[in-house]
């Protein structure tokens, strides 16, 4: 049983603490600390938590806790985090990691040199969904993964601090293309190495220095390409999608609208149906078990469960540290305008000599190999060849 200091107690605190709560969990949050001493009171109350402090560094030193939950703006995960490491502590730090891939590197050496346990909060990569999808892709069904696409777009952040670059480090690309660039990666593998990345963003609708709205692409040096959208201008709720393709195969997810609770009310509910939801009239979107399907619960049994074990969980701050990595040269291109390289100045995978094999060749007959084969809507079956001396393509109906 762990005793646990949750730092930061707005909206991601408090999905943390429901789901570390769920079906009467073991572990036990201790202390937690909030920016307001009536947040903090209030939020201890509700769920039930022995102390608060608004003193980080206060909770993060408590003798009891052996855990430390980061869940604060992103300025100031290094600060709680380098602290954590200094007090000998476990810790957990939501996404992103840091605000650049120099204050993620700073971190995960500080937690490595410290030897605590360190744990990445990328929930959207332990939605159940996603979780079989990966098994699945990883035992083959998809062939070799060549485009993994995510999506992750809303009306915008629920606090003013996400708004300031200066506290947030940025816009939707670092609030949500970290989601989406992780995603992506765990789908192709995360041993093969992004090198480089062009991205387009810009600022459409809001008053702020920030973009609100992003689209880019990160090449892998197997070849597969991995591509994020993401927007705070986007209308109607949450849109969280995933898509994946391969030589042998295809997966589309759908975690948030549409995914089989659709509800019409004329008179509304009386309030909140599911987390950005524009409104509660009209069709509406509800999710059964919201921190069951944005992964929070299947993460911390990993985090917990990989502590107990003495292992490393799925994702690590070494999983936080290239996703900045790749935020950093999202933000480079969209200045320069041009395909940007990844810096990793700590690179712990493949060397590139595992780059996948080119989809093997299908032979027609002695002359030709077999591009394409369609039964067309006449009955008749179309074959695609290509002449394997002199590349010429022709068709043959058969
Ligand atoms: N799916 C996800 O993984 C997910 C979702 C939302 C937010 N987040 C991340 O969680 C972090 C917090 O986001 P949020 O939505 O909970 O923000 P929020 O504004 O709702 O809450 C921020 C919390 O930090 C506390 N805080 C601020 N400054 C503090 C200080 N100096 N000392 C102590 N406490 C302080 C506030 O009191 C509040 O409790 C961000 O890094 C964000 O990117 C992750």
């Amino acid at each position: 049983m762990h005793k646990i200091a949750m730092i930061g107690t707005g909206l991601i605190g408090r999905f943390y603490t429901m789901s570390l709560k769920h079906f009467r969990g073991k572990d036990e949050i201790v202390i937690a600390c909030a920016r307001e001493e009536s947040e903090a009171v209030k939020f201890t109350e509700e769920f039930g938590i022995p102390r608060y402090t608004t003193d980080m560094a206060k909770a993060i030193q408590d003798p009891e806790v052996d855990t430390v939950i980061v869940a604060l703006p992103n300025y100031l995960h290094k600060k709680a985090v380098l602290l954590a490491a200094e007090a000998g502590k476990a810790v957990l730090c939501t996404k992103p990691l840091a605000t650049s891939a120099e204050d993620a590197l700073e971190m995960l050496e500080a937690v490595e040199k410290a030897g605590v346990f360190h744990g990445y909060l990328e929930d959207l990569v332990y939605t159940p969904k996603t979780l079989k999808a990966l098994e699945s892709t990883k035992n083959g069904a998809l062939g070799k993964v060549l485009w993994a696409r995510s999506r992750e777009t809303h009306g915008g952040p629920h606090s003013d601090w996400f708004w300031n670059k200066e506290f947030s480090g940025g816009g939707a690309i670092m609030d949500m293309g970290c989601h989406c660039i992780e995603i992506a990666r765990s789908f192709i593998g995360k041993r093969n190495r992004p090198i480089e990345v062009t991205c387009w963003a810009d600022t459409q609708v809001h008053p702020i220095d920030a973009e609100d709205h992003a689209v880019g692409l990160v090449k892998y040096d197997n070849g597969s390409i991995g591509q994020f959208e993401v927007s705070w201008t986007f209308r109607g709720g949450m849109d969280l999608r995933d898509e994946v393709s391969g030589t042998e195969g295809t997966v589309w997810l759908n975690h948030w609208m549409r995914t089989g609770f659709e509800m019409f009310s004329s008179v509304g509910q009386g309030g909140y149906v599911a987390e950005k939801a524009e409104g509660d009239t009209g069709w509406m979107f509800p999710v059964g078990d919201e921190i069951g399907a944005l992964g929070y619960v299947e993460m911390f049994l990993d985090m917990f469960n990989s502590m107990d074990a003495g292992k490393a969980p799925m994702e690590t701050f070494y999983d936080g540290y290239i996703v900045n990595a790749v935020v950093d040269a999202c933000y480079k291109s969209t200045q320069t305008k041009q395909w940007e390289p990844v810096e990793l100045k700590d690179w712990r995978g493949a060397d590139g000599s595992e780059k996948g094999k080119a989809p093997a060749l299908k032979d027609f007959d002695a002359e030709h190999y077999l591009i394409k084969e369609e039964l067309m809507p006449s009955g008749a079956t179309k074959l695609i060849l290509k002449n394997k001396k002199t590349g010429a393509i022709s068709q043959i109906i058969k």
